[in-house]
């Protein structure tokens, strides 16, 4: 797919729906008793993978597109997958799914696609196995191929679990095997990372109790079916703003994106690089907080981008590198050595291709180092099948010189399947 430089965006968009809160919306349904209806559901292929795998386990879903029926079971109304779970290129889907297959009483195996093969299962398998469950990495390397033993009638055992990493997966994947545990469960991370998940058990009817960055849940809740609207995906409305931030004379409006403050990072970081950004709108009617997004073509600055932040721009990483080479002066992000165990390795993915373009970047042990301000102009861009890359470089193409060609533009389908049509609607 190829891209130039572009005329200014103007018009009204609604990104799809949220890709995190699409996944537990089907979990937690599917645990819950009775129809769960999910308005907005990502169709996405990470989700879609999700709906396969509960699919595979006797739980009846309804797609309609705009709509999800979801006939939940109960905490126990699961029964056992006749073949091996795929869960294709989601890391959300195995580490979530892992913690609630750990409480069943049949066991399981998990893999996916090789992306997801190669990247870090130990942080779910250790805190699992303190539980007392029965997890093994198949091929002995601590990724996936995953084997899950089935529990004979006893419970897990509840941890007081202190994560190394702020992640949102390790975090949901040991309260949702606390579920099943025989006391209370909590898991305290070192910065707040995403919290849809306490957010959302709260809403079927879990007990969560939040203090700081611990989250702790009582075992065996009895959670009823409820209605979900799913916001706007954040991360999705990364690639538009920064867009009409890059583009002169642009104005767009995005409606109803999920604004959620463990979420927003990427807000205030490119506000305090000097965006005009303003939030209408605002309210909190799915459980979840949601504004419409004014966006105006700004001239940028410089920012350091670290620490307690990251958690909450995570995923917006490679598009804020972009920003930043467009950008006047030298942006820092560090505490970032997450990035490198993503659907790519994106501190390699997007120096490579940053530094393809003509811009002046430095690789670190957990960031990047840019000097912005230097006119980039168009390449080849390699995804490396990673949609975050692909929308990422799609938006630099916009803004660069020339022509930008990027390889494996399909993998916008994982998060955003229509993607390149909506970018092309702001530009007409
Ligand atoms: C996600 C959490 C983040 C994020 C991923 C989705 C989630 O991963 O990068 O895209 O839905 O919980 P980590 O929790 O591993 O940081």
């Amino acid at each position: 797919m190829e891209f130039k430089k572009s005329a200014s965006l103007h018009g009204e968009l609604s990104v799809p729906g949220d890709k995190s809160i699409s996944h537990r919306a089907v979990m937690l349904g599917a645990l819950a008793r009775g129809t769960t209806r999910i308005t907005n559901f990502l169709q996405g292929a990470d989700c879609l993978s999700t709906i396969s795998c509960f699919q595979q386990m006797g739980i009846e879903i309804e797609n309609n597109e705009q709509e999800l029926l979801v006939y939940g079971k109960g905490l126990y109304g699961l029964s056992k997958p006749e073949e091996i779970l795929d869960v294709g290129n989601s890391g959300t889907t195995t580490r979530l799914l892992s913690g609630i297959l750990a409480g069943q009483s049949f066991p399981s195996e998990i893999t996916g696609d090789s992306s997801i093969q190669k990247r870090p299962m130990k942080r779910i398998m250790v805190p699992l196995t303190m539980m007392g469950a029965n997890i093994s990495s198949i091929k002995g390397n601590g990724c996936a191929p995953l084997s899950i033993g089935g529990r004979r009638g006893e419970a897990l055992k509840a941890v007081d679990y202190v994560s190394p990493v702020a992640s949102a997966q390790v975090k949901s994947c040991i309260l949702l095997a606390g579920l099943y545990a025989d006391g209370l469960t909590s898991v305290t991370e070192p910065a707040l990372s995403r919290n849809h998940t306490e957010r959302m058990l709260t809403h079927f009817g879990a007990k969560v109790h939040i203090l700081g960055n611990k989250a702790a849940v009582e075992p065996e809740p009895s959670m009823e079916a409820r209605d979900i609207l799913v916001p706007g995906d954040i991360s999705s409305a990364a690639y538009f703003i920064a867009a009409a931030l890059l583009i002169p004379g642009s104005e767009i409006l995005l409606k109803n994106v999920g604004t959620n403050p463990t979420r927003d990072g990427m807000l205030r970081v490119c506000k305090a690089m000097g965006a005009d950004i303003t939030c209408l709108n605002e309210n909190c009617d799915s459980g979840e907080p949601t504004a419409d997004l004014l966006i105006r073509y700004s001239p940028l600055k410089a920012t350091v981008i670290q620490g307690e932040l990251i958690p909450a721009l995570i995923d917006e990483i490679p598009i804020l590198a972009v920003l930043a080479a467009f950008a006047e002066g030298t942006t820092v992000i560090r505490d970032a050595a997450e990035l490198k165990v993503k659907e790519s390795d994106r501190i390699q993915t997007v120096t490579e291709n940053l530094l393809q373009m003509g811009a002046k970047v430095t690789p670190t042990e957990d960031g990047m180092i840019i000097e912005g301000g230097n006119p980039l102009h168009g390449s080849q861009i390699d995804s490396h099948m990673d949609h975050r890359i692909a929308m990422s470089f799609a938006v630099a193409g916009l803004a660069a010189e020339g022509t930008t060609r990027i390889l494996d533009a399909d993998c916008v389908s994982i998060s955003y399947p229509e993607f390149y049509q909506d970018l092309a609607a702001l530009q007409q």
